[in-house]
């Protein structure tokens, strides 16, 4: 069996963070995750907090814990998108007080002591970043040291063929802390990045859909109701399509890296003009001394993700308890 992979996941839940959860709680087998931070993005930073803690009884996963983080982006205002995630951040999943609350402690300070833990014992963590990523910059700002702590990125965000889904050219994730993203993108360990090229092509058809519905775990029953809520908005096109499923793709990478096809290059994020703020810059072509540390997702197998989905959901951990 292959040693289990350490990872932290930062997110801001948010419907499709909630599925990327599910996912990453089922895989007990595969990815040891050390915790969850959550962030301001989606909704604001109480909310998503307490959307990884609902999430996390869903899945009935107590020995994960939550901090909760940056209330707003590095240098700009908060920009939400309640639109696409409902009020609450969870669709129209019923909210309750979650059974078990975040962890005393600020997300930042977690990341940068498990980085420091990590680095003493000699070993290193893969940082998930599902949302806008004032955390995990935060961090690394703080002490760039920790970056010898992290074997890698793999992120939900930027946009390049496909254009943006927030403005014309800027996808949500970066569009919402650009100044965060371009720390992340430059600071040196491989970023594996999934953004809207890739993440468009991962559809929650209808029939997928149902047949996750059909699993009857929990966490299946949840992933369901949460993708039927994106796949009738209006926003993320006609419901045959289905919405597009962003967040589990680097988690279903994690578990099964042959789902998606790379290009290497390099990513500069736009942070002076207010027309293409946001917009990732992704150049494929080694030029001058730039870094081509990120690994951009170009091919996805949707199928495949779905299956894996299926897999995990089906054998949830709710139930083996
Ligand atoms: C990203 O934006 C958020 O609204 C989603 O949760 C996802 O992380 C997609 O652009
Ligand atoms: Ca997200």
């Amino acid at each position: 069996m292959k040693p289990r992979k350490a990872v932290l996941f930062d997110c801001d839940p948010g419907v499709d963070d909630a599925v990327a959860l599910l996912l990453a709680f089922a895989a007990t087998d595969e990815i040891d995750l050390i915790g969850i931070t959550t962030v301001a993005g989606n909704v604001s930073a109480g909310l998503t907090a307490r959307n990884a803690c609902l999430i996390r009884d869903h899945a009935g996963r107590r020995d994960v814990p939550v901090y909760a983080g940056a209330e707003r982006p590095l240098r700009r205002e908060p920009v939400e998108a309640g639109h696409f995630h409902g009020e609450t951040g969870l669709g129209d999943l019923p909210i309750s007080e979650p059974k078990q609350g975040v962890t005393p402690g600020h997300a930042v300070d977690f990341i940068e002591s498990t980085l420091r833990s990590a680095i003493d014992a000699g070993q290193k963590v893969c940082i998930v970043i599902t949302g806008p990523m004032t955390n995990v910059a935060s961090a690394l700002r703080r002490d760039p040291r920790l970056l010898e702590g992290i074997e890698c990125f793999a992120i939900m965000g930027g946009a390049r063929s496909e254009g943006g889904n927030i403005t014309a050219s800027a996808e949500y994730n970066i569009y919402a802390d650009p100044d965060a993203a371009q720390y992340v993108f430059n600071a040196g360990p491989v970023v594996y990045a999934f953004g809207l090229d890739a993440t468009h092509q991962v559809r929650a058809t209808p029939a997928r859909t149902a047949r996750i519905r059909d699993l009857g775990s929990a966490e299946a029953r949840a992933a369901a109701q949460l993708l039927e809520f994106s796949n009738a908005l209006p926003a993320n096109g006609p419901r045959e399509q289905g919405a597009p499923l962003h967040d589990p793709c680097p988690i279903a990478w994690l578990l099964a890296p042959q789902l998606f096809k790379f290009k290497p290059c390099h990513i500069d994020v736009e942070l002076d003009s207010s027309l293409t703020l946001g917009h990732t810059a992704v150049e494929f072509r080694a030029t001058g001394s730039r870094l081509q540390n990120v690994q951009w997702a170009v091919e996805a197998d949707a199928e495949g993700v779905f299956a894996l989905l299926e897999r995990y959901l089906a054998s949830g951990r709710s139930g083996k308890a």
